[in-house]
């Protein structure tokens, strides 16, 4: 059995780690054996429990990643792989040193052990506090982007990557080869591609953390089209820093009355995602007894533990593939097609999509923007170019 894994991203400062903290401390005052892991290599997890990595409460894990070592252990994978990627862009060899400032690294490191953890069997819930929001986008796009590099770069990477894909692997039912008949480049991309079905999986769901400002609302609603984009299941947004209604000076009415402003155009935006409220709290919800009380009262009455209810954004058929973009503005989102790869743009963000087999072979007859669902139909005429 996998484990719930709840991951937690917003714009900086809004509340991810202390959202986080309170859910993982609230899993583990109800008996669920529970992990939480940062890929934000600041370390705030510790700072805001007030404690040290290890079991800090009972069934309470606190992991700290620490990069130089996991990424001497992956040292030979990554080395083979970015070699690979730098030749065909025309690059020399890099450095270790070098490897860990390429974008998203770090936080790649950080998921090649979450995957390990929640292989280990030994957790219920595994909480993830996320960087902030333009590094989560590309790090969980990553490693469909860098498959998208390997296939065209590995010929025999090709083959494999092809058997691993979740697309071909829910539509064929194909097995993935042994990890003994693969070279380190491949196993550290098979890895990557395992982290994306962990985290896209049936078990994994995104919370989506803002404070009542339009900056910030705008920028949530922005993720949440591009986490659908990259078929992310997100189930619900967390509304920090809430002024309680009340008090009779003007400065905190006018305060409540923007927020209520905003928190309703935030219901209307992520309908039918529930928007669970934290109230601002007269001092930092910093330690475990602040966190708990903050756990005990963010979910109300439903359990945030339960497998997520919300479908996957992307649905292949027979003949179409629908994608849900909430959010997405009909001139924002593109599509061209390149052999049976799908290439959706939605404002900044890209995925490439390997189309399955089935699909890959058909002509694209259509595709619609409705109800912020895109639609593309496929008829039965064979593939060409189309756009
Ligand atoms: N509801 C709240 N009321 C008061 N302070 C809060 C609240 N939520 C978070 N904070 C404080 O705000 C700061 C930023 O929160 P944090 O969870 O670290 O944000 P992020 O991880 O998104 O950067 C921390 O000092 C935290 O203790
Ligand atoms: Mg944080």
């Amino acid at each position: 059995m996998s484990p719930r894994v709840l991951l937690f991203t917003g714009k900086g400062g809004v509340g991810k780690t202390t959202a986080a903290a309170a859910t993982a401390t609230l899993a583990a005052s109800r008996g669920l054996k529970t992990l939480i892991v940062s890929t934000d290599t600041a370390h705030s997890l510790a700072d805001a429990l007030a404690v040290e990595p290890g079991e800090v409460a009972p069934g309470l894990h606190l992991h700290q990643v620490d990069t130089q070592k996991t990424l001497e252990r992956h040292w030979g994978e990554l080395q083979e792989y970015a070699r690979g990627v730098l030749i065909e862009l025309g690059l020399d060899e890099i450095t270790s040193e070098e490897i860990t400032v390429l974008p998203g690294a770090e936080e790649v490191i950080a998921l090649l052990e979450l995957r390990e953890h929640a292989r280990e069997g030994r957790w219920d819930v595994i909480v993830v506090d996320c960087a902030p929001t333009a590094e989560t986008l590309r790090l969980l796009a990553l490693p469909e982007a860098l498959d998208w590099h390997v296939s065209r770069l590995m010929p025999v990477g090709r083959k494999l990557v092809r058997l691993v894909s979740p697309f071909v692997r829910s539509v064929a039912h194909v097995s993935a080869p042994g990890e003994d008949v693969m070279n380190a480049g491949e196993r550290f991309h098979r890895g990557l591609m395992e982290v994306r079905e962990l985290l896209t999986g049936e078990n994994a769901s995104v919370r989506l953390v803002l404070t009542p400002e339009s900056v910030v609302l705008a920028e949530a609603r922005r993720t949440l089209t591009s986490l659908n984009l990259y078929g992310y299941r997100v189930d619900a947004v967390i509304a920090n820093r809430v002024f309680p209604a009340g008090g009779a000076d003007e400065w905190r009415a006018q305060w409540v009355a923007a927020q209520s402003r905003l928190l309703a155009e935030a219901e209307q935006s992520f309908a039918p995602l529930p928007i669970h409220v934290v109230p601002y709290l007269p001092a930092e919800p910093v330690g475990k007894d602040a966190l708990a009380a903050v756990g005990a009262d963010l979910y109300g009455s439903s359990d945030p533990f339960a497998a997520p209810a919300v479908e996957p954004p992307l649905r292949l058929s027979a003949d179409e593939l629908a994608l849900a973009l909430p959010g997405a503005d009909r001139d924002d989102v593109d599509l061209a097609r390149k052999g049976d790869e799908l290439i959706i743009t939605a404002g900044p963000y890209r995925r490439i999509l390997a189309l399955p087999v089935a699909l890959a072979r058909r002509k694209i007859s259509g595709a619609v923007l409705r109800d912020g669902v895109l639609r593309v139909a496929f008829s039965s005429g064979s593939e060409s170019e189309t756009r």
